[in-house]
Parts: C-alpha cells; structure tokens; sequence
C-alpha cells in the first residue's frame, strides 16, 4: 500500500528549525512515499467551537477546515511538526487536534475508524538543552494517538533558538536520517501494560 504522509507546520514563522528538521527526515523517505506538506499558518482555523452535545456536526468542505480535514483522511502517516511553545504544541497544531474532536461527532466520516491504525508522528524544535522539557508535547502526541487508536512514531527532537540552529544539533540530524524508517507500534496510554488489549477495543471513556 503506498504511503502517504501529511506533514502539518505549525511554526508561527517560515523556514524555522522544526520545519528544517522534518524536511531533513522526509528526505529519507522512499521515492514512492506520497509527502504532502501544509503550512497551518497558510491555513488558519477559526476558534474551534464546541458543538459535541448541541448539535450535528456537518462535514467541512470548504475553507481551512475542509482542506485540512480531506488531507487527514488521505494520510496514512500524519507529521506534527510543531516548536516547543511553553512546553508544549503550538496553538496552530493545538487547534488543529481540537478539530479532530468535530470530525470525530461529524456523521459519515467515521474519524476514528479511519484513523485507526494509521501512524503519528511528531518532529519539534526547542532552544531548551534539556529535552525532557518537551515532555509534555509528546506525551500529548502519544496519548492523541492512543485514544485514536493509531500508531505512534515518537517524535524527532532537535536544539535551537534562531532559525537555522538546528542544522548545528549533529545529534537531531543523526536521528532524523532513521526516523521514519523506525517501527511504529499501536499507541497506549501509560497506564496499560504491553501485554493489554490494543487501546482501540480498550473502554476509553466517551467524551
Ligand atoms: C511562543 C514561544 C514559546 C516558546 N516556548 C518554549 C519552551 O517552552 N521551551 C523551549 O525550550 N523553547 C521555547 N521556545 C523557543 C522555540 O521552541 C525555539 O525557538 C524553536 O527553535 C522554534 O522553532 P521554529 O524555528 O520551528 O519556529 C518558544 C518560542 C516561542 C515563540
């Protein structure tokens, strides 16, 4: 089956580190891997509205929201490549995922079906030396994933303040040279074992 990878940049500015990291691993990627690449600041969202217990949700077909929501159900392989901002996703990728809570109530698109089983992938820069500072945006990664049902890629970390920096972080482009090569298991939450029940028939609680 031929992939097909979205990559989703949520930078507040063009050209800037976590874009030069994800750029240096989709290099890697075979030639008959499909790259679609979307700029959110190109794209903006509106102020996500929360309509879950209201109303129907009617599917998007125009605008940000229908351009962005046809490339997620076309991607096998979804790429969030989003800065470290106060320790977490930037609002960009933050609204886009609240999104996903629309699409997951819209009828007929059946989100989480067909989501399931696909792969998420994350790539962030950070000018913090310390990297587990990003655990927050990974852990939210890893767990949107989980509760999806996908499967989860890890993400590709990398060092920098200024535009450019993180083509100095020797180690981060090691690590973006096997990045997608690496195997992507189903997503868990920290609190099942590996030998549980896959996340997807897991009772996950509505919201
Ligand atoms: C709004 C904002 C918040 C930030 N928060 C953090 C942070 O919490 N931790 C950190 O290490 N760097 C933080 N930074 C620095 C950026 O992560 C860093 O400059 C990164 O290289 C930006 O990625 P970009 O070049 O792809 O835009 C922040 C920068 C901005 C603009």
């Amino acid at each position: 089956m031929t992939r097909h990878y979205l990559f989703l940049l949520g930078s507040s500015r063009p050209d800037g580190n976590t874009e030069l990291l994800a750029r240096r691993a989709a290099e890697q990627l075979p030639t008959d891997v499909e790259q679609r690449w979307i700029d959110l600041a190109e794209h903006p969202l509106p102020d996500f509205e929360d309509l879950r217990h209201d109303s129907d949700h009617v599917r998007p077909t125009e605008g940000s929201a229908g351009l962005l929501l046809d490339a997620t159900l076309a991607a096998t392989d979804i790429v969030i490549a989003s800065p470290l901002y106060w320790y977490s996703l930037s609002a960009p990728v933050k609204r886009y995922l609240d999104y996903w809570s629309g699409w997951l109530r819209t009828p007929g698109l059946d989100f989480k079906a067909t989501l399931a089983g696909r792969t998420l992938w994350g790539v962030t820069a950070l000018a913090h030396q310390e990297q587990e500072v990003a655990d927050p945006l990974i852990g939210s990664l890893s767990n949107s994933a989980a509760y999806m049902g996908m499967r989860f890629g890890g993400v590709l970390l990398g060092n920098g303040s200024k535009p450019g920096d993180v083509l100095k972080d020797t180690e981060a482009l090691a690590g973006a040279k096997t990045f997608f090569a690496q195997e992507a298991p189903l997503a868990r939450f920290p609190y099942e074992q590996t030998d549980t029940v896959p996340s997807d028939v897991m009772p996950v609680p509505t919201r």
